[in-house]
């Protein structure tokens, strides 16, 4: 695995993506799921974030600390990013949440965008791009290719499950982006789902799985 894709071992994250894999996982405890993976593999991601020495009082006495440094953001791409970024947000409750819409043409598997809410004010230090699923990697691309494009500082993706066919186009890409990962899958099946995968990761989430 190239240099700056990391998959995380934590026995946590291995335990809870097992889980999520289960067809037999109802909504709720997915969501639930999706919401703890986020805060395990935000915090293995934010472990570089820089810091700002200060000095805090406690009721003994007064010592050095440290304070985040720096405008942090969010990007969840919908619909599936919205349970990570909102797990992320109790962590980081002063982070600026900035919603891209991108969803795959299921004959093309290109991505369509359908809203976006960046601009000129959107400018961050680091922003973590979250989507639960990097598939073929169109979506993630896309979205890193519009916050490139307004001049975003740092960016970092954040996925449950990627297959090798979507960690490969985004090196290819952006190979400045690193890959903060749950687990790097088998590959993608004939349709574009990733094998074995976990199905269609917003429908799991929000309850729309129709067959
Ligand atoms: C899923 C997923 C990613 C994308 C990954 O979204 O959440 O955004 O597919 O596939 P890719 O790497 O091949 O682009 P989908 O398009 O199904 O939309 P949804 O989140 O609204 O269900
Ligand atoms: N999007 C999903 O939700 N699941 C996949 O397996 C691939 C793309």
């Amino acid at each position: 695995m190239a240099e700056n894709v990391f998959v995380s071992r934590h026995p946590l994250v291995l335990d809870r993506l097992t889980s999520l894999r289960d067809r037999a996982t109802p909504t709720p405890a997915f969501r639930k799921l999706v919401h703890d993976l986020a805060q395990f593999l935000f915090v293995e991601a934010a472990s570089d974030l820089e810091l700002t020495t200060t000095q805090v009082t406690t009721p003994i006495t007064t010592c050095g600390g440290h304070r985040l440094k720096g405008s942090i953001g969010l990007v969840p791409i919908l619909r599936a990013g919205l349970g990570m970024a909102e797990s992320i947000l109790e962590m980081m409750p002063d982070a600026q949440v900035w919603h891209l819409g991108l969803c795959r043409d299921h004959r093309t598997l290109q991505p369509i965008a359908y809203y976006n809410k960046l601009n000129e004010q959107s400018k961050l230090d680091v922003v973590f791009v979250v989507d639960p699923m990097l598939a073929t990697g169109g979506s993630a691309i896309a979205a890193i290719d519009e916050l490139k494009k307004w001049g975003m500082g740092r960016i970092k993706f954040l996925g449950l499950i990627a297959a090798p066919e979507g960690v490969a186009a985004m090196q290819r890409q952006h190979p400045d982006v690193p890959l903060h990962l749950g687990v790097v899958d088998s590959h993608l099946n004939e349709v574009g789902y990733i094998v074995p995968g976990l199905g269609d990761a917003g429908d799991r989430q929000f309850g729309t799985r129709t067959e």
